[in-house]
């Protein structure tokens, strides 16, 4: 309790000294005022978390303290000291906020109990606030450049109606991001926002997965199952990955937009929704209509304000910008003491082509700051393939004299890039440069590349 501060206030300097006894006694720091002009001087200088107000003092008296209180901190707590029990004073005290009641003769257990309370409650808020802040700023947007600005109006604009939105874009460039703003900024925010990657959910189950089932209605149907179009009801649903729904689903998806309606596997009933679809790819669907994977008319309806996600080299000017969100975001979360990087550093980082995007740039900064010692992360730091183009690497490589140091060299620089292309996910890698997985963990180890830790794993994992 020692980070929790107390303001005393009250004319009678005995009820003073024992309130500071025994609070001190209990770790809080204390501080005492006598009249209600006082207070109000020691309120605004000290911040206190909680106060002790007596009712009744000459001059100012303790309501209107309260009231000047309450509009300079509404979150401190105050807890009122009355002589005898007046109860209309008790309840104008608790209209205008104050926490709780004491009595004189003040009680001793009863005034440790009152004020730890007072002393949770704060904490609790305080956590609240953390942990809410700390969401916030996992799902910003970040981004200053012209075309950020003119997304953020979009999504805006978008976010006031009830249309259906297509997000396509590159991988890595806040799709969902932008699908969760989306809602949050909607009618609906009060309501769920509910997430489904279509891409992770094995065909034969995507129907039950979206729609629900009956108990019974097929093998391994144990219990009835709410799908998730009726769970999103009222609110936003975010069809993730649209790109890779099969045709069969598609026309069942496609029903959902037409008639607002779902039905589940295995029942007669129809149940009306009213949900807003929001959905995603970073496939081209204009190539996929062509090549007969995706349904005409599905991309229509879906279409009916197209959003596209720039991909980082568009926006190199934001570079610094989420570097420093990120460095804000892993050092609050971890507790870590705040490291920067080098202008150098910067302008190599700002250099780089991010095949990977935003997700390679912010899996980059965590595995700087988790890594390097110092509290400036220098061009050194950096992996060699950061911020060189293709001419100066090519060069750097033509000149060593050795064949078997070429071709390690070469491996690394090769291997590094693909790793942080694909988040560092090994599996995921290995599957997109066509080795078999274990090869690719030999070739990490002889080749000294960095521990390959498993994040953004869900990429892999089969669905929330
Ligand atoms: N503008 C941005 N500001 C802050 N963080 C961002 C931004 N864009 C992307 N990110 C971060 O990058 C990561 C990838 O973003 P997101 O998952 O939204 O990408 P995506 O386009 O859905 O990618 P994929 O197609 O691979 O699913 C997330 O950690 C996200 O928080
Ligand atoms: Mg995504």
């Amino acid at each position: 309790m020692e980070n929790v501060k107390v303001l005393v206030v009250d004319d009678e300097k005995n009820i003073l000294e024992s309130v500071k006894m025994v609070l001190n006694y209990e770790k809080y720091g204390v501080q005492v005022a006598r009249d209600g002009m006082e207070a109000i001087e020691a309120f605004k200088s000290l911040l206190p978390d909680i106060v002790l107000l007596d009712v009744k003092m000459p001059g100012l008296d303790g309501l209107k303290v309260l009231q000047t209180f309450k509009t300079l901190n509404p979150t401190a707590e105050v807890i009122m000291i009355s002589g005898h029990s007046g109860i209309e004073e008790a309840v104008e005290a608790s209209r205008l906020g104050a926490f709780d009641f004491l009595e004189k003769p003040i009680s001793r257990d009863k005034l440790v109990l009152t004020v730890r309370n007072a002393a949770e409650k704060i904490s609790l808020l305080k956590e609240n606030y953390t942990l809410r802040r700390q969401t916030e700023k996992k799902y910003e947007l970040v981004g200053e450049s012209p075309v950020m600005k003119a997304l953020q109006e979009t999504i805006r604009r978008l976010a006031r109606s009830d249309s259906t939105v297509l997000i396509s874009g590159d991988s890595g460039t806040g799709k969902e991001l932008i699908a969760r703003m989306i809602h949050q900024q909607s009618a609906r925010s009060q309501n769920r926002f509910v997430q489904v990657n279509c891409a992770a959910i094995p065909d034969e189950l995507i129907e039950s997965e979206l729609f629900g089932h009956e108990k019974g209605s097929f093998t391994g149907a144990y219990e009835k199952k709410v799908g998730k179009f009726e769970s999103a009801h009222r609110g936003s649903i975010f069809l993730d990955e649209i790109g890779d729904l099969s045709l069969k689903a598609q026309a069942k998806v496609l029903r959902v937009l037409e008639e607002g309606e779902v039905q589940p596997v295995g029942s007669p009933e129809i149940k009306k929704v009213n949900v807003r679809v929001i959905a995603a790819t970073n496939k081209d669907l204009e190539e996929e209509i062509r090549q007969g994977r995706f349904r005409e008319d599905l991309y229509y309806r879906l279409n009916v304000v197209p959003l596209r996600s720039p991909s980082l080299s568009e926006r190199r000017e934001d570079i610094p910008l989420l570097i420093g969100h990120f460095i804000d975001y892993f050092s609050e979360e971890n507790n870590y003491r705040r490291k920067s990087f080098s202008p150098e550093a910067l302008q190599r980082l700002r250099e780089h082509t991010w095949k990977g995007n935003v997700r390679e740039l912010r899996n980059l900064v965590e595995r700087m700051l988790i890594m390097c010692r110092g509290d400036v992360i220098s061009g050194r730091d950096l992996p060699d393939y950061i911020g060189r183009g293709g001419a100066a690497d090519e060069s750097g490589l033509l000149q060593l004299g050795g064949w078997k140091e070429f071709k390690a060299r070469s491996e690394k620089a090769f291997l590094e890039k693909k790793l942080a292309e694909f988040s560092w996910n090994v599996a995921r890698t290995a599957r997109e440069i066509g080795l078999p997985r274990s090869n690719l963990y030999q070739k990490m180890e002889s080749l000294g590349i960095m521990g390959a830790r498993q994040q953004d794993a869900d990429e892999e994992s089969p669905g929330p």
